[in-house]
C-alpha cells in the first residue's frame, strides 16, 4: 500500500514529529505531497522513507512544505480540483492520504473523503479551536512562548510605567491568550469569543497604574470591540476566504493612551508563536496522533481523524472535527477575569 503525507494551513510546532511517527511506524510505503493540498493537485512529491525524516523530531515548520491552497476553488479548464487529485493519486499509486492540518485542511479532507478518496485526519493548530479533540499539539508551544514574551515585558512595563499590549494568535478562538494570559499574570487578557468594552479596559489599566504595577493586556488577534467591526490591518483574503488579521493591539494601545493619559505600546508576537522547537507537551501529541494515523490507515478507518479525549488518542469522524470550532467557554474566561485589573 502506497500512502501520501502531506501538511496543510499555518504550520505549527510538532509537525514534523508527526511525519517522523508515520513513517517511522508504517510497514506502508510513503510519499510526500509538498505544500499542503498544492502537492496533491500538481502532483507535486517528494519521497518519505525512514532516511529523509531522521533528525526532524525537535525541528519547527515542516519538511513538507504547506499552504493555504483550496483544491475545491481549483475549476480552471478541465477537470476540476478533485478530479485532479483523483488522477494525480491514480497515476502515482497512492492508495490513501493522511491529511494533517486545521480547520481549512480538514474540511477539504472531509469533502475529498466523502468523493471516495480515502483518507485519515490529523489535527494540528496552534489555535487549539478545532472541534472533537482536547488538545491539537502545536498549542502548548505557541502558549509557552507568548508566556515568556508576557513575563519579559512586565519587568520593562515596570521600569517605564507603561502599559503593554501583547496581541498573540487566535482567530476565532482566544485560547493561546487565555492560557498565556493565565499563565503570564496579565491584568487584562481579551479574546475573540467575548467583545470587549474599551471604558472597562481602560479601568482596569487605571487600576493598575493606581496599585503601583504596570499593566499587561493580552488581546487576541481576533478580538473586537462589542461595537465595531474586527480589527483589520490588512484586506487580503487567503484561498479559504479568511481576512488577515492584525491591528487590534495598535487600536487599544492607542485608545488607552488617548483616554488614559499613559503610554501604552503594543508588541505583535506574530509567527514567533508558531516557529521553532516543539515543546515535549506538543512532541509527544504529535509522536502519538502520527502512530495513531497509520494504525487508522491499516484498518480502513477512513474519514476519520485522530483526536486526543481526555489522556487517550481515538477516531472522530473528520465531518467532527470541523462542523463546529471549539471556542473558550465563559466560566474558562470567568476563571481569569478574577485577576484582572
Ligand atoms: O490558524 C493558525 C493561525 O496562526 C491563526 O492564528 C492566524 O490567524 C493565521 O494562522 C495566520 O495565518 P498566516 O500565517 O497564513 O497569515
Amino acid at each position: 500500500m502506497r500512502v501520501g503525507v502531506l501538511t496543510g494551513g499555518g504550520d505549527c510546532p510538532g509537525l514534523n514529529a508527526v511525519i517522523r511517527a508515520v513513517v517511522r511506524r508504517g510497514v506502508q510505503e510513503f510519499i510526500g505531497f509538498r505544500d499542503g493540498w498544492r502537492g496533491p493537485l500538481e502532483g507535486d512529491t517528494v519521497p518519505l522513507d525512514v532516511q529523509a525524516v531522521r533528525g526532524i523530531l525537535p525541528r519547527g515548520g515542516t519538511i513538507l512544505g504547506s499552504s493555504r491552497t483550496n483544491p475545491l476553488k481549483e475549476n480552471g479548464p478541465g477537470r476540476g480540483g478533485v478530479e485532479q487529485i483523483k488522477d494525480n493519486l491514480a497515476s502515482l499509486g497512492v492508495d490513501a492520504l493522511i491529511a494533517i492540518g486545521g480547520e481549512d485542511t480538514l474540511g477539504v479532507a472531509t469533502r475529498l473523503y466523502a468523493e471516495g478518496i480515502n483518507v485519515v485526519g490529523v489535527p494540528k493548530t496552534i489555535d487549539n479551536d478545532l472541534g472533537a479533540t482536547d488538545y491539537t499539539f502545536g498549542f502548548d508551544t505557541a502558549v509557552n512562548i507568548a508566556m515568556e514574551a508576557i513575563d519579559r515585558l512586565h519587568t520593562t512595563a515596570e521600569s517605564h510605567h507603561r502599559a503593554l499590549i501583547v496581541e498573540v494568535m487566535g482567530r476565532h478562538a482566544g485560547w493561546i491568550a487565555l492560557h498565556a494570559g493565565l499563565a503570564g499574570g496579565a491584568n487584562v487578557i481579551l479574546i475573540p469569543e467575548r467583545p470587549f468594552d474599551m471604558d472597562k479596559v481602560c479601568g482596569y489599566v487605571e487600576h493598575r497604574f493606581q496599585t503601583r504595577y504596570a499593566p499587561i493586556v493580552v488581546v487576541a488577534e481576533g478580538a473586537h470591540p462589542g461595537d465595531d467591526d474586527l480589527s483589520v490591518a490588512s484586506g487580503k483574503l487567503d484561498s479559504f476566504g479568511h481576512v488577515q488579521l492584525g491591528g487590534v493591539g495598535a487600536l487599544l494601545a492607542s485608545e488607552i493612551e488617548k483616554r488614559t493619559g499613559k503610554e501604552a505600546r503594543c508588541t505583535v508576537l506574530g509567527h514567533i508563536q508558531r516557529g521553532g522547537t516543539p515543546t515535549a507537551f506538543d512532541r509527544v501529541l504529535a509522536t502519538r496522533f502520527g502512530l495513531h494515523a497509520v494504525q487508522a490507515v491499516h484498518d480502513g478507518a477512513f474519514g476519520q481523524m485522530v483526536a486526543l479525549q481526555g489522556t487517550d488518542i481515538v477516531r472522530v469522524p473528520l465531518s467532527a472535527a470541523t462542523e463546529s470550532l471549539k471556542l473558550v467557554p465563559v466560566e474558562r474566561y470567568a476563571e481569569a477575569e478574577v485577576f484582572f485589573g
